[in-house]
C-alpha cells in the first residue's frame, strides 16, 4: 500500500480507503463486514469512510464494532453529516444545532473520542455557510474533530468556504469527497482546478462505478446474483451505469486491463490514482476478496498511450458535465 498527504495537509493517508455504504447495517452480514475491515487492515489499508446516514446510523455502529481493538493512532476514521438521520426538522443539513448532535452521535456510534475527518456530505443550501464553518471550526478546538471536508460540492461552493475561512481565521476544508471513475469525470474542469490551487485533496467515491467497471455486469444479461445490481438498498443507485452502450464499452476495457497485467477492478482504481489531485480513492467491497484484489491497484503506474486507448473506447459515454455536482435545494 502507498500513502499521500490528503491535500496540501499534513494528515497521510492509504491512498486505497475502505468505505461501507450500502453494505454494513444492510447488504452484508456482520461477519462478513468485519472480515473486509480485517483485510483491508490486514492489506495496509488505514483509512476507513463512513457517514451518520450509512444503513440508518447503522454503518457506524457496525465498523465501529469492527475497528474496536485496533490501535486508535494506525487508522483514520471519517465520516460525515447532512442527510437525515431523524424525523425532525433539524435532523438534517449543516446547521450548528444538527452539526453538534450528529457529530456526538458519530462519536459514539464509531466508539472513538475523535473525527479524523469530519465532512459536509452535500452543500445545504438553507444555512448560512458561516454557520456550518464555525460550528466545524468549534468541533476542532474541542479535538473532537481534526480536520474537516466536505463532499459533492461544487468549485464556487468551495472557493466561498475557503473565503470565509480565510476572513474569519476559522479552520480550513482539506478534502472534498465526489464520485470520480472513468465513466463519470465531472470534476475535472472545475472542481479539480481550484482544488489543486488550494491545496485540497480528493477523497474519491466510486472509482469502481459501484462495481460497473469490474466487467461483471454484461449489456442484456441479469445482474449477477448477490451483486449491488440485485440488493434492494442498493439497486437504485447504480441503474444509472446500466445501459447497454456503457456496458458493451466496458467489455471492451478487457484487453487494455490484460495488456497492463492488471484484473478490470484494479485498473479502474488505478486510473483514479493517476491523477495527483486524488489523494484517496474510497472503494467499496461485499467480500474480503474483493478488498484484497482491489488493494493492488496501489503503486500502479498507467502509461499515456494506455491512458488514451480508455478514452478512446469510453468516448461518449464519459460523463463530464460540471453542472451534475449539485446538492438537494431547500424550499
Ligand atoms: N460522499 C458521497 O456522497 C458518497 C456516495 C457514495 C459512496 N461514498 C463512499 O465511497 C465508498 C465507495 O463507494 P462504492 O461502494 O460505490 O465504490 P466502488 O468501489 O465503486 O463499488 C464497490 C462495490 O463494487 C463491487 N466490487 C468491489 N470490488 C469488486 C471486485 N474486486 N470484484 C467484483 N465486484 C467488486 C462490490 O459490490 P457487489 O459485490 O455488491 O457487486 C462493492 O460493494 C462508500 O462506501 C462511501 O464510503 C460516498
Amino acid at each position: 500500500m502507498e500513502y499521500r498527504h490528503l491535500g496540501r495537509s499534513g494528515l497521510i493517508i492509504s491512498e486505497i480507503a475502505y468505505g461501507n455504504w450500502i453494505t454494513h447495517g444492510s447488504q452484508v452480514e456482520e461477519d462478513a463486514a468485519r472480515l473486509c475491515v480485517e483485510a483491508a487492515l490486514d492489506e495496509g489499508i488505514t483509512c476507513f469512510d463512513t457517514a451518520d446516514v450509512y444503513a440508518g446510523t447503522r454503518a457506524e455502529e457496525v465498523l465501529g464494532r469492527a475497528l474496536r481493538g485496533v490501535r486508535r493512532e494506525s487508522v483514520e476514521i471519517f465520516t460525515k453529516v447532512y442527510w437525515p438521520t431523524g424525523p425532525g426538522r433539524n435532523d438534517r443539513g449543516l446547521s450548528r444545532k444538527h452539526i453538534m448532535e450528529s457529530a456526538h452521535a458519530s462519536l459514539r456510534r464509531l466508539q472513538t473520542d475523535y473525527l479524523d475527518m469530519y465532512q459536509a456530505h452535500r452543500y445545504d443550501h438553507g444555512t448560512p455557510l458561516e454557520e456550518t464553518l464555525r460550528a466545524f471550526d468549534d468541533l476542532v478546538r474541542q479535538g473532537k474533530v481534526l480536520y474537516i471536508g466536505v463532499s459533492e460540492w461544487r468549485a464556487e461552493e468551495i472557493a466561498a468556504a475557503l473565503r470565509i475561512a480565510a476572513d474569519a481565521g476559522l479552520d480550513r476544508i482539506i478534502s472534498n469527497q465526489p464520485q470520480y471513475n472513468m465513466l463519470w469525470r465531472v470534476i475535472e474542469s472545475e472542481v479539480i482546478p481550484l482544488c489543486e490551487k488550494e491545496g485540497i485533496g480528493q477523497i474519491v467515491w466510486s472509482p469502481i462505478a459501484q462495481g460497473v467497471l469490474t466487467g461483471k455486469y454484461l449489456p442484456g444479461g441479469a445482474p449477477p446474483a448477490g451483486s449491488r445490481a440485485t440488493d434492494p438498498s442498493g439497486s437504485s443507485f447504480i441503474e444509472g451505469y446500466l445501459t447497454d452502450d456503457i456496458l458493451g464499452r466496458v467489455q471492451q476495457l478487457r484487453p487494455v486491463a490484460d495488456e497492463a497485467g492488471l484484473s478490470m477492478p484494479q485498473l479502474a482504481i488505478a486510473w483514479v490514482l493517476q491523477n495527483p489531485n486524488v489523494s484517496a480513492a474510497i472503494v467499496g467491497a461485499t467480500r474480503p476478496e474483493q478488498v484484497r484484489e482491489n488493494v493492488r491497484a496501489s503503486g500502479v503506474r498507467l502509461d499515456p498511450e494506455l491512458m488514451r486507448r480508455i478514452d478512446e473506447i469510453l468516448g461518449p459515454v464519459i460523463e463530464r458535465d460540471p453542472a451534475l455536482t449539485a446538492s438537494p435545494r431547500r424550499d
